[in-house]
């Protein structure tokens, strides 16, 4: 969902709006208010300038924090935001991958920036996994879930028809100035290109 706000809005605003979608995931990492519930994605905080690939946020954690609310702070525009709708998977392809399960885990590239060391060790112990075949526990959609920028066991599976399905049927979001973008990562999967200059937006995630 989008909202387009005429004028900026500040922090306190920010923390409002997200806190009344849910319970907003407490974290460490570039965060900007008391109660560590908005994170700073920028250049040189949360996933940098590069190539981020598709996924599904909050992949790897345990808990339902599966809302992302993304405020462009400045200059989101440097790099829009591809979605794709899981929801809509073809039967044929959905059922391709009856037992297929992925592993998840943040990529090596993201450690030292979006992480504490104890986050990591904890995320190793808990060893997430979630099934490609799931039923949404909420709307009871059938979805095809597979975060390819967090899947440790890639190799395991043939998932290319799925990242051409996905190519597809995507479609591109240019932001505008203030927009506000909600999504349910469980829906939808997401990626961005990598980009040069200065760009900063604010993220909360929350429990669905
Ligand atoms: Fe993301």
């Amino acid at each position: 969902m989008k909202v387009s706000c005429q004028n900026p809005i500040t922090l306190k605003e920010f923390e409002a709006i997200a806190s009344s979608l849910g319970k907003p995931l407490v974290t460490n990492k570039h965060v900007l208010n008391e109660n560590r519930t908005i994170q700073k994605l920028s250049n040189d905080g949360l996933f940098g300038t590069d190539d981020v690939d598709w996924h599904h946020d909050w992949s790897y954690g345990r808990g339902n924090y599966f809302g992302t609310i993304l405020y462009n702070v400045s200059n989101a525009h440097l790099s829009p935001t591809w979605f794709c709708d899981m929801s809509k998977i073809p039967d044929q392809l959905y059922f391709k991958y009856p037992f297929a399960e992925g592993e998840y885990y943040p990529p090596q590239n993201l450690h030292d920036n979006c992480f504490t060391e104890k986050q990591l060790r904890i995320l190793e112990k808990q060893k997430v996994r979630r099934k490609f075949q799931f039923k949404h526990h909420v709307t009871g959609e059938k979805i095809l879930y597979c975060s390819f920028g967090t899947l440790r066991n890639a190799d395991d599976y043939d998932t290319k028809p799925i990242k051409e399905w996905i190519e597809e049927n995507s479609y591109k979001h240019e932001w505008q100035p203030n927009d506000i973008l909600i999504w349910d990562n469980l829906k939808m999967i997401h990626k961005r290109s990598s980009f040069n200059g200065e760009r900063m937006l604010w993220r909360t995630q929350f429990l669905i």
